[in-house]
């Protein structure tokens, strides 16, 4: 399935207002959480065409990784270590310009330079965290995090007691 854009390459929030509708629409009635967090990293390497897209899962004391387009990466990260432990920890948005001036950024590429980490809630809690990076210096700003803010809030609506057992 293609991400289709009616103006390629326009402004990142048009992209966004696009892309939103077609990720819902991908989701659509499929309640299998690894199946419809692999179709959005899909949806927003592709649609964004950003460098690495993923997930990771809060089990304990750690993130593990989940599922991610793009090379591969780091299979765990402790509480409060690189971007992603950080986002975890502060229980927010961390979006980072250069990674090589974020104290103890986790390097899982040398293509990575910019990169954003969002958590995902249930129940108040951190359940996993979105990961982007990309080949651009400060490629990510409000706008990012506004959107991806709300594919969080449309994962942590497809969640069941179910996945919080399973995964968390
Ligand atoms: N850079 C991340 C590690 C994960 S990779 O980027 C895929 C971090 O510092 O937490």
């Amino acid at each position: 399935m293609d991400i289709h854009f009616s103006i390629p390459g326009g402004s990142r929030d048009k992209q966004y207002e696009e892309l939103i509708p077609q990720v819902e629409a991908l989701l659509g009635g499929e309640h299998d959480l690894i199946a419809n967090l692999s179709n959005i990293t899909a949806a927003l390497k592709y649609g964004m065409n950003f460098l690495w897209t993923g997930f990771y899962f809060v089990k304990g004391r750690e993130l593990v990784l989940g599922p991610f387009q793009g090379t591969p990466a780091c299979t765990r990260i402790p509480f409060g270590k690189g971007v992603c432990g950080t986002a975890w920890k502060e229980e927010q948005t961390i979006i980072v310009n250069d990674v090589d001036a974020f104290p103890g950024h986790i390097r899982c590429s040398s293509e990575t330079r910019s990169e954003i980490v969002v958590p995902v809630f249930k129940k108040e809690k951190v359940f996993l965290v979105l990961d982007i990076d990309s080949s651009k210096s400060s490629d990510f700003g409000e706008t990012d995090a506004h959107y991806l803010e709300k594919i969080s809030g449309i994962i942590e609506a497809k969640i069941s007691p179910e996945d919080t057992s399973k995964y968390g």
